[in-house]
């Protein structure tokens, strides 16, 4: 049985007072046992939001690979892992197109990540010129290959993969629940073929892309998703524990 995921990406929002009603009113909420709700905070609230937290768990929304040193404005896998994070996003379609970050930078972080007990979430997904131009399948299985390449079998089995079309973030064009379980297939059977049928079998797969309340549980239905990486819907309470009660 996999785990059920919801995640909700923050972004660059927020305020101390956000962070304040947000953990107030998701401390309230039941979730049944098998979803973890998990929120990824600006990074200078990862800490406030973790002391608050009670129903939910915190993650973080990037790291950089090294341990130290003159790295200025980034933060370690140590460091976000000495705070309490659980979980952080990484390769997000945003980091690798404003920020210039490739599948070799990605894989590297996500090797940091789980040398400090921190799960992954390894974001993939093609532009739409890439899914118009027929080459979505060979995008998508180039970021998990190398996304993945620095890993052991061992090490894989704790990672989660997002499956976020760049086309379908922020813009309110959700991937229909078929276009999406084709690619949460495809990447499943790649991570089987990468690292054997009983890790792929177990991974997580989250979808992300203008997911919402109402799209929610059809996308969640389908075999292969496990639940959403969501954005701007993350930013509303309810709407948040909405999408985790569909995941449930
Ligand atoms: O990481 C979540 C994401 O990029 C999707 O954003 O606003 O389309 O739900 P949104």
């Amino acid at each position: 049985m996999r785990d059920l995921i919801v995640a909700g990406n923050w972004k660059m929002n927020g305020s101390q007072q956000f962070v304040g009603e947000m953990l107030l009113a998701l401390n309230k909420a039941s979730f049944s046992e098998p979803v973890n709700a998990v929120v990824f905070p600006p990074s200078v609230y990862l800490h406030e939001a973790i002391q608050q937290a009670k129903a939910v768990k915190v993650g973080a929304q990037n790291l950089f690979y090294e341990k130290s040193g003159a790295f200025t404005g980034e933060l370690s896998a140590s460091m976000i892992s000495d705070v309490g994070c659980e979980y952080v996003i990484l390769g997000h379609s945003e980091r690798r197109a404003i920020f210039g970050e490739d599948d070799l930078l990605v894989a590297k972080k996500v090797v940091a990540a789980l040398e400090n007990h921190i799960t992954p979430i390894l974001c993939v997904g093609e532009t739409l010129e890439d899914r118009d131009g027929g080459k979505y399948a060979d995008v998508i299985a180039t970021q998990v290959k190398v996304g993945l390449s620095l890993l052991s079998t061992e090490q894989t089995s704790n990672v989660v993969i997002a499956y976020e079309p760049v086309w379908a973030i922020g813009t309110g064009q959700t991937a229909s629940p078929l276009q999406a379980q084709e690619v949460h297939e495809l990447i499943r059977n790649l991570v089987a073929e990468l690292a054997g049928i009983e890790v792929s079998h177990n991974m997580s797969i989250l979808y992300g892309g203008s997911v919402n309340a109402a799209n929610a549980q059809e996308l969640f239905s389908q075999p292969d998703i496990d639940g959403g990486l969501v954005g701007g819907a993350s930013l509303k309470v309810d709407e948040f524990l909405a999408i985790c009660s569909a995941a449930a």
